[in-house]
């Protein structure tokens, strides 16, 4: 009697539960196409998409706080970063994720593919129609209008109640990647003609070689020991670096060094380098130049980044992470001087990809990107009512390098990207420094920003007419571009000498650069305008323009211990 009306009652419950995976949650929902973009129509049935499917780690919260307990100076654990497997179990989604999402997509007689080492990335081909089914959505066909770029993208997904919290993102679905974002984030090259190069600190006032960076940051010239510290740095978008470019620069500003100093290749997702001067890009070429050019001997990786891009148009960004972190030794640093703005990310998709940088940060590689050239407005200039935060420079597990100018004293580029993200709130290491600019700055430009978001950049360099060769020609370039490879290679110096006294790399550094604000050169005139305001000031202490300030090579090195 007993066990059959218990096997009623179970009955009845699961009837009342209805089908597996037919109530669904809805994950995001976008009223209308962003800015930019169009709908030109429904999208095929039979399109394929190779969706992405982002798994909730099963502890990041425990890799946030190994993060900082390596990364922080006054932590009895600091620079004792994680290998690969302990950082991929607190990547790694739980049992109960992989199964819940394993049903799922054998119930649409799916099986993914782990895209990643931690496994919380997964990947599957589906047409659109099945897409449709899966996720409750409506996969359209949406048209970036600047560039003519199509894609298939859906303004609303959910997820049926059983994986919806084990999900952390999927894509491409609703974030509409702004095709023209990715750029790098540099001004346009000035005219090379009428520059003569010399590196007397007055030229330095006005035209920036390695010779001036050296000069006003006490840069040492020496050659860098230890063969097992490396810096890379990122190319996307096609942007080659060129050697004979490279020998070029080296022959004009390094005269003191050998000329056939190069950089090692790494490339994915179908990545090249190739040579022909037509194809040199400035980009790849400021970012090598002054990675190569002023951490002297400090091995240099150029990971080229092709476009058989296996994260959806997210151009690489993703794929370039999940690259470098199954590496099992990782570079001790990496500088990106691409971005876009926060809003052209899902706020999702943006959080995931930050967790990446944690990762890697846990791991002992100081993450650094340009913090973007639009000032308040964001990656780039754009009209706007309101500030603009850029991506990644908000997230909280990188390090965010904007730019200044000049030389006495050193001022804050008015393109330097500055403010406060509306995706992440105000990190624990700069709380006190961001509530004492808030205080300082009073009610000006209330109303404009998010005065509880993280605020960046953290630091800045110089950034403004940059001597680079570039197609055999040498010439000037402004942007947050430069000031990124500028700050990694002094980081890339600190890392060799730490590594020679056989200690840690610094690892993620925001922790120990906030602890430490008088080891930066503060900057404290210009300001970043925009949006039809003031932007933000540079003042004493942090700022959103310049952050703590630019470096100081003997001061940095004397923090870190030596
Ligand atoms: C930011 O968004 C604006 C407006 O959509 C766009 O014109 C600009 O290219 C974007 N910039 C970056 C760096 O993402
Ligand atoms: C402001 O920032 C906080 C912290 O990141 C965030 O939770 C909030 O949504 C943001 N507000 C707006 C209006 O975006």
């Amino acid at each position: 009697m007993s066990a059959t009306a218990l096997f009623l009652a179970s009955l009845l419950s699961l009837a009342a539960a209805g089908p597996a995976f037919q109530n669904f949650v809805v994950q995001e929902s976008l009223s209308g196409a962003p800015q930019g973009f169009a709908k030109v129509g429904p999208a095929a049935d039979s399109t394929p998409i190779n969706l992405r499917i982002a798994l909730a780690s099963s502890n990041f919260a425990g890799l946030e706080k190994a993060l900082y307990d390596v990364s922080t100076p006054s932590s009895a654990n600091y620079g004792n970063h994680l290998s690969k497997d302990e950082v991929n179990a607190f990547l790694a989604p739980s049992d109960d994720a992989v199964a819940a999402v394993q049903a799922w997509l054998a119930s649409h007689d799916l099986v993914a593919t782990k895209s990643n080492g931690a496994g919380d990335w997964l990947s599957v081909t589906v047409p659109v129609s099945k897409a449709n089914e899966m996720l409750s959505a409506k996969y359209e066909t949406f048209e970036h209008v600047a560039s003519g770029k199509t894609y298939a993208r859906t303004l609303s997904y959910a997820l049926p109640v059983e994986v919806a919290d084990h999900v952390a993102a999927i894509h491409p679905a609703s974030t509409f990647n702004n095709p023209e974002s990715l750029r790098p984030v540099l001004s346009a090259p000035k005219p090379a003609s009428g520059i003569s190069i010399d590196a007397t600190p007055s030229s330095c006032a006005t035209t920036i070689t390695p010779a001036c960076l050296q000069s006003l940051y006490g840069i040492p010239t020496t050659k860098a020991t230890e063969s097992s510290n490396t810096i890379a740095v990122s190319g996307f978008i096609e942007q080659y670096a060129n050697k004979a470019d490279l020998t070029s620069f080296l022959k004009k500003f390094r005269t003191d060094i050998s000329s056939s100093t190069t950089f090692t290749l790494q490339t994915l997702d179908g990545g090249s380098d190739p040579q022909t001067a037509s194809k040199a890009g400035v980009e790849a070429n400021l970012d090598i130049q002054y990675t190569v050019g002023v951490a002297t001997g400090v091995p240099v990786f150029f990971v080229s980044v092709g476009e058989n891009f296996q994260d959806g148009d997210l151009e690489g960004f993703l794929d370039i992470v999940n690259f470098l972190s199954d590496e099992d030794d990782v570079p001790q640093v990496m500088t990106t001087s691409y971005g876009e703005n926060e809003t052209d990310m899902s706020k999702a998709l943006a959080f995931k990809l930050c967790e990446a940088y944690a990762a890697f940060g846990a791991r002992g590689t100081s993450v650094l990107f340009a913090s973007g050239d639009g000032g308040v407005e964001g990656g780039q200039a754009q009209s706007c009512t309101k500030y603009q935060a850029a991506f990644p420079a908000g997230c909280p597990f990188l390090t965010a390098v904007g730019s200044v100018h000049g030389i006495s004293p050193e001022t804050a580029s008015t393109f330097s990207s500055g403010g406060f993200s509306n995706y992440w709130g105000v990190a624990d290491y700069q709380s006190s420094a961001v509530s004492a600019f808030l205080t300082a700055q009073g009610t000006t430009n209330k109303g404009l920003f998010n005065a509880s978001g993280r605020g960046y950049p953290d630091v800045s360099a110089q950034g403004e007419n940059v001597q680079i060769v570039s197609g055999g020609s040498t010439g000037g370039v402004d942007g947050t571009s430069c000031s990124s490879p500028i700050f990694a290679s002094v980081i890339g110096l600190i890392n060799d000498k730490l590594i020679a006294a056989g200690n840690s790399p610094l690892g993620f550094l925001n922790p120990w650069l906030y602890a430490n604000p008088s080891m930066l050169n503060d900057v404290t005139t210009g300001s970043n305008p925009g949006c039809g305001a003031k932007g933000f000031t540079a003042r004493a202490g942090w700022d959103p323009v310049t952050g703590l300030g630019t470096p100081n090579y003997a001061k940095m090195l004397a923090a870190a211990g030596l």
